[in-house]
């Protein structure tokens, strides 16, 4: 049976190796099995949760959507749309913040680290977040939700409140119950330079991330300064433990190469770092490379990408506001 598939990812620029890995490489893989039915939507409205220059998000999301592109997601096998031209997306995400409980929201860990010591003055749709996600999920009747780990929490969040939907208006499967697809292993691909610490778009120093638009030269330097430690390269799983930069970067080869943990293990054992990362930068510029020039092409076809997102647009009204029209009907309006 094919499974419905959706999944976000915000357009904040600087999508890096992480969000490849974790995610996108994921949807690639769903979006080429023809029995599946695929939806990736570029999340503008979670991307304001924080400010945003308008000209810039404008780039985003066509640089979000080209990225898609150059990843190998075929968007005519697929959905692709931006958040906020489907309004269903707003509009269910207020009735569903309706049934969300604060005391369910109050536990969001990605909420207090990106508020951070400072929460008073987050927006409220920061905090709110995650019932936005879940709208995005259930409006769809998703099966399947391809993310990287530090999502998990949102999706369970999401279950919750479908859950308590049906409950609470005693209509069973109505929201289907979605689950979460996330790698076993490399679901959660952590900074260059501090391996305790998550990759991310908003770390301040680009040496911590490989960008997908980063060219060859920058992804040989960005690998031969990641962080490592002063031991030789670990001769089996057990030497990871404690050793959280050699553990991300054999993760990182691994994942690229599509070789097990083990067996990249042991094509390095004892050896020095240096050796290991000419060929971990080696197989990240001939993987990447292919999808940072085709990025920087379709860049130059606007017209080409606000098709798809028209296009994708409608498909996606067309489901989501039957949607929204029955969840009027059940709540009464
Ligand atoms: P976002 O835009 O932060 O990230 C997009 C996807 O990339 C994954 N990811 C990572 N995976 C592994 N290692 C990392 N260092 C790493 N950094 C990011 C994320 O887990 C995500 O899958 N809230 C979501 C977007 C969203 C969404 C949705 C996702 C909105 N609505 C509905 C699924 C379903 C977000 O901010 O992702």
């Amino acid at each position: 049976m094919g499974k419905k598939i959706f999944s976000g990812v915000q357009p904040t620029g600087n999508l890096h190796l992480g969000n490849y890995l974790g995610a996108i490489k994921n949807f690639v893989e769903l979006n080429n099995d023809n029995e599946n039915k695929c939806v990736f939507c570029v999340v503008d409205l979670h991307a304001i949760t924080v400010k945003q220059d308008p000209k810039e998000l404008r780039n985003n999301i066509r640089e979000t959507v080209a990225t898609f592109i150059a990843s190998g997601i075929d968007p005519k096998k697929s959905i692709i749309f931006n958040q906020s031209q489907v309004t269903a997306h707003s509009e269910a995400a207020w009735i569903l913040s309706c049934v969300a409980r604060m005391g369910w929201l109050n536990r969001m860990t990605q909420f207090k680290e990106k508020a951070g010591k400072d929460k008073e003055k987050a927006s409220i749709g920061l905090y709110s977040y995650p019932v936005l996600m879940a709208a995005d999920i259930l409006l769809y009747d998703s099966t399947h939700v391809p993310v990287g780990d530090d999502q998990k929490q949102h999706l369970e969040l999401c279950r919750d409140i479908a859950q308590k939907f049906n409950n609470d208006y005693k209509i069973d499967n109505f929201f289907k119950i979605p689950e979460p697809l996330i790698q076993k292993e490399f679901s959660r691909i952590m900074s260059l330079k501090d391996g305790l610490k998550k990759m991310s778009k908003s770390e301040l120093s680009d040496l911590s991330r490989i960008n997908l638009t980063d060219e060859k030269d920058q992804i040989i330097m960005k690998i031969k300064k990641a962080k490592t430690d002063a031991l030789p390269m670990p001769s089996n799983i057990d030497d990871l433990k404690e050793r959280p930069e050699a553990k991300n970067l054999i993760g990182i080869y691994s994942s690229i190469t599509g070789l097990s943990l083990e067996k990249s293990i042991h094509n390095f054992s004892g050896e020095n770092f240096s050796k290991f990362k000419e060929n971990l930068a080696e197989v990240l510029v001939e993987k990447l490379t292919p999808i940072s020039l085709e990025i920087r092409k379709l860049l130059n076809e606007k017209n080409y990408l606000d098709q798809i997102l028209s296009d994708g647009c409608k498909k996606a009204h067309e489901i989501a506001s039957q949607k929204v029209k029955k969840i009027h009907e059940i709540v009464g309006f």
